[in-house]
């Protein structure tokens, strides 16, 4: 069902950053190009090499890359995705794009995109129920961004609550809907 897709990940500087791994793995071994743009952050949790591995593609970390390349890279990949998947995405990102941030390479790449873009928000429950990424969340959707939404479950903080991305299957699940959908 991926053949001759390109997905591109984008991973952000979240505590469940290593949960994209298996995701990348499984949709390239599914048979989808997969591109992915990692934070600043994200190289904090997860290495770029790990993807690059994974995914069989180099990883865009740099809005700036001093090598020579003819393409603008965040119009060429947001042209050709079919679909961005942000997993996970921090508030940061979620307030970035919901208020029309473009700082780096991910924002900047989703700012440009027509394409369907899906957040995956992850956090500690406190900053989920903070009305602020509430309404950042709402923003989002208003403009047509989807979001799958986390569970409740073990946070990294040590106890339960809302603010867990949802297993590996629901997420790919949904994407296999999205995909569907658009065919
Ligand atoms: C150990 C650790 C875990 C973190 N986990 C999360 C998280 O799960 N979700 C989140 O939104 N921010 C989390 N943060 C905070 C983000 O890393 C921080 O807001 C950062 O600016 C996000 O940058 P990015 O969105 O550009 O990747 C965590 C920070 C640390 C140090």
């Amino acid at each position: 069902m991926f053949e001759n897709l390109n997905i591109v990940i984008g991973i952000t500087g979240g505590i469940a950053a290593y949960k994209a791994c298996s995701i990348v793995s499984y949709l390239k071994n599914e048979g989808a190009n997969v591109e992915i743009i990692m934070t600043k952050n994200a190289c904090e949790f997860i290495t770029p090499l790990t993807l690059k591995t994974l995914s069989g593609n180099k990883v865009i970390t740099d809005m700036f890359e001093k090598e020579d390349y003819v393409e603008v890279k965040h119009i060429s990949l947001a042209k050709k995705a079919d679909l961005f998947l942000i997993v996970p995405a921090t508030a940061n990102i979620i307030g970035k794009v919901a208020n029309g941030i473009a700082d780096d390479m991910l924002s900047t790449t989703i700012m440009a995109t027509k394409s369907t873009v899906v957040f995956a928000p992850a956090m500690n429950d406190g900053m989920y129920e903070n009305p602020i990424v509430q309404n950042n969340l709402e923003k989002l959707k208003s403009y047509g961004y989807k979001i799958i939404e986390p569970t409740i479950g073990h946070l990294a903080c040590g106890y339960i609550a809302k603010g867990k991305l949802p297993k590996n299957e629901e997420i790919i699940d949904y994407v296999k809907a999205l995909i569907k959908e658009k065919k």
